[in-house]
């Protein structure tokens, strides 16, 4: 079974569903098992989404595509969307490792917004993925937007979403350009803190070897 024997909306709203709670329950297993083995969680929240059907149909018509359910499920990448939110940037190529590595995930395209941020200074990695969705009658491959960001990266994001859609993306030039600076201030932020994550981390190793020493 492929795309084109999925006929109903209702159906690919539900393969879209069932996609991010397959991811959803992956991420939490990841979360799980490396809380189990280092004693630490990357993943501090994850948010998922299915897109409206009102952004969907503009999406589709700023193509230039026409309002089809073939359309959609072609074009339109971003309709199921899930977004995790972790502390420090070493996690994010982590779960994104973690996740491409498994059987089921192929990996359909890569976004490196944090090696090479957007003009405006967003940050974030995105990775397109698909995944196969088991129905009564067969298997459909369901396409997921994965967006992988730090906590700092999705505070600056979120306020420049706010600006933007306040000013229908036409910010004034001194808000773009505090805003790039706040980007960079949050980079400056992330290094600190994962740097500083490190320097804990080795301390506490420190320790374990003394105590171990010391028996
Ligand atoms: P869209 O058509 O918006 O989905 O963009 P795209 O197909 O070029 O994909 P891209 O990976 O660049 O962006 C996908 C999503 O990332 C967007 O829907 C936003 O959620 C987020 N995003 C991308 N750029 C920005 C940005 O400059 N600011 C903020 N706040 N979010 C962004
Ligand atoms: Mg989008």
């Amino acid at each position: 079974m492929n795309y084109e024997g999925v006929d109903s909306w209702k159906t690919c709203i539900l393969l879209y569903n069932s996609a991010l709670k397959e991811i959803g329950t992956k991420l939490e297993i990841l979360n799980d098992e490396f809380q189990h083995v280092h004693q630490y969680n990357p993943i501090e929240h994850i948010k998922s989404r299915i897109k409206s059907p009102e952004s969907i149909v503009k999406k589709l018509k700023k193509r230039g595509y026409e309002s089809t359910i073939e359309n959609m499920v072609k074009y339109v990448n971003d309709i199921a969307g899930i977004r995790i939110i972790c502390s420090f940037t070493s996690d994010i190529y982590r779960i994104s490792n973690m996740l491409a590595n498994q059987s089921d995930i192929r990996v359909l395209s890569i976004k490196d917004y944090i090696k090479r941020p957007k003009e405006s200074g967003y940050k974030s990695y995105h990775m397109l993925v698909s995944l196969p969705i088991f129905l009564s009658d067969g298997v459909v491959d369901t396409k997921v937007e994965i967006q992988i960001r730090t906590v700092a990266m999705d505070f600056w994001a979120s306020l420049e979403h706010k600006i933007n859609y306040k000013f229908e993306g036409n910010a004034p030039e001194h808000i773009k350009r505090e805003l790039l600076e706040c980007a960079e201030m949050v980079s400056d932020l992330d290094a600190k803190m994962l740097s500083l994550n490190e320097e804990i981390r080795e301390c506490a190793e420190r320790q374990r070897e003394v105590t171990a020493l010391l028996g």
